[in-house]
């Protein structure tokens, strides 16, 4: 097996093919003056397997087409196999058409993968799983939440309880209380598909009086999710409010609001290389292509 790190992803393709052991191909990449890709990789795959890690976060257009090149291009020179690991998967959100004539943006985008080459998928916490659904090849959607409870439970947090901050995270949530032995709820969110402002409101009732509190999801985007979150908890007298996500796609100004709004840290994975990015997931993706 070969792994190459792709641009998006350097240090992550690097922690990945140390834990597996394996050899990396590395690639260079530019911009020509009008702001075009050029990529050229530096060593040979023919009849290897290849495994391609390549975040598709900000700036995702520029991500895909990079990982799309480098598909088929692998292809090209005589790799057996191509898989990409993808540890965010951009437009995955826009899954469906909420209004008429929208793009359903995700499912171009794997056609697009497919039609370059690829033979498997890996990504993380995929917004909607049933997107799987939608590919030809062999699709995988990981979870971070165990390496996130592990995080959170090296903390020593007072009375911890966990919380999601919509209908959409409470496995994510299960899954990290699971670990620190603790309860868990979640939130029901309402999005105006027009402006798309949001609403949070409590689902059942919880007391989190003086409590430590977790509040996990799959992305951080604008911040506005959480931050409705950390208003209900503070109004109900939590004590030390923390976030973990899997994607910290951080639209400018995200953290800013998370902390104006009173959280303690926010932390993330890798997925996305960020200043919040604590988390590796390079253990998770080995271990799953360890399994072939
Ligand atoms: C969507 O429902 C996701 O699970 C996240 O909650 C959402 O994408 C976060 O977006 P933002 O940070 O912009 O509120």
């Amino acid at each position: 097996m070969i792994i190459v790190p792709g641009p998006s992803s350097e240090e992550l393709g690097r922690k990945v093919a140390w834990e597996l052991r394996e050899k990396i191909v590395a690639l260079e990449y530019k911009n020509f003056p009008d702001g075009e890709n050029y990529l050229r990789f530096t060593g040979e795959f023919k009849d290897e397997d290849v495994v391609i890690v390549q975040t598709t976060g900000p700036p995702q257009d520029t991500n895909l087409i990079k990982l799309l090149f480098m598909i088929e291009t692998a292809k090209g020179l005589g790799a057996k196999k191509v898989v990409a690991v993808l540890p965010y998967f951009a437009y995955a959100r826009q899954d469906e058409r909420y209004r008429p004539g929208e793009v359903v943006s995700a499912e171009v985008v794997i056609d697009l993968l497919e039609k370059a080459g690829l033979d498997g998928f890996v990504t993380f916490d995929i917004h909607n799983p049933e997107l799987l659904g939608k590919f030809k090849i062999r699709a995988t959607s990981l979870t971070a939440m165990p390496l996130i409870g592990e995080y959170f439970s090296r903390l020593n947090l007072k009375k911890p309880f966990v919380l999601a901050p919509d209908q959409e995270a409470p496995r994510r949530a299960e899954i990290v209380a699971g670990i620190l032995g603790c309860e868990h709820s979640w939130l029901d969110k309402f999005r105006d598909r027009i402006t798309g402002e949001i609403r949070s409101e409590i689902h059942e009732d919880f007391d989190v009086s003086g409590r430590d509190i977790i509040i996990v999801d799959d992305i951080i985007s604008t911040g506005k999710t959480i931050v409705n979150a950390v208003e209900i908890l503070r109004k109900k007298g939590a004590a030390n409010i923390y976030v973990g996500c899997t994607h910290p796609v951080l639209a400018p100004g995200a953290l800013e609001r998370i902390a104006g709004a009173g959280a303690k840290e926010v932390v993330s994975t890798d997925s996305i290389p960020s200043s919040i990015s604590k988390i590796s997931l390079a253990p998770l993706i080995a271990e799953e292509l360890r399994k072939g």
